[in-house]
């Protein structure tokens, strides 16, 4: 199983975006997450597409996009032109999320479908089989900073026996107060890649905080 960080852009000092960027190609991290909130599927905004052009042009670590946005289908396919390596969007922000993981993946795109705290993990049983990637969020969306919720660490190992079961290459990413401190029990839980926003960019050392999130 890989073992990947993805550090997220949110917590980046915005005024050094280049050399933000620049500290994470240098990195043991091997993908950089980048979160798009539209203020009405979660309560902030971040950025959209002159942001994720810039990161583009500076990353050259692939771009992990987590769309925090209601109808994402009218977005998606602008996200992938953009530059995306992977796009993921939430279950619960839509009726029907398979028209809009078509889209992705109609773009060559990797798909991934995400839950928040608040929604039963066997919501994404019959995805699994289709999608590239599931993202347990161990926060609620909406904010970097925030405390995990350890009763995200069920979910991942629910996931984690599906999966395995029934013979998928499904990834399990898992987003939200992820730190030094607990990066090993999640991995643990069977997480195969582990967002970290405020415990990378806020760190005294961001290059040394990443590489003790990998080490074993
Ligand atoms: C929250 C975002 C997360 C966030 C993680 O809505 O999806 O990716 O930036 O930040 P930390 O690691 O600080 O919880
Ligand atoms: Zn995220």
């Amino acid at each position: 199983m890989p073992r990947i960080i993805a550090p997220s852009v949110l917590s980046a000092d915005f005024a050094r975006l280049g050399e933000e960027v620049e500290m994470i190609n240098q990195s043991q991290a091997e993908w950089l997450h980048v979160d798009v909130m539209d203020g009405v599927f979660v309560p902030n905004i971040s950025f959209g597409f002159p942001v994720m052009e810039t990161l583009r042009r500076y990353s050259r670590k692939p771009l992990d996009v987590h769309l925090m946005i209601t109808h994402p289908e009218k977005y998606v396919e602008r996200f992938c032109e953009a530059g995306a390596w992977s796009v993921g969007f939430h279950l619960e922000a839509t009726d029907d999320p398979r028209p809009a993981l078509e889209m992705i993946r109609n773009k060559g795109v990797r798909t991934c479908l995400t839950i928040n705290p608040d929604i039963d993990v066997h919501r994404l049983d019959p995805y699994l089989a289709e999608v590239d990637m599931v993202l347990i969020m161990s926060v609620f969306a909406g904010f970097g900073g925030q405390k995990f919720i350890p009763e995200s660490l069920d979910k991942v190992r629910y996931l984690r026996e599906q999966i395995s079961r029934q013979g998928f290459s499904t990834l399990i990413e898992v987003d939200g107060g992820i730190n030094e401190q607990n990066a090993k029990q999640v991995f643990g839980a069977g997480a195969d890649v582990l967002v970290a926003g405020s415990a990378v960019f806020h760190a005294r050392e961001p290059k040394v905080a990443i590489r003790n999130m990998l080490d074993e």
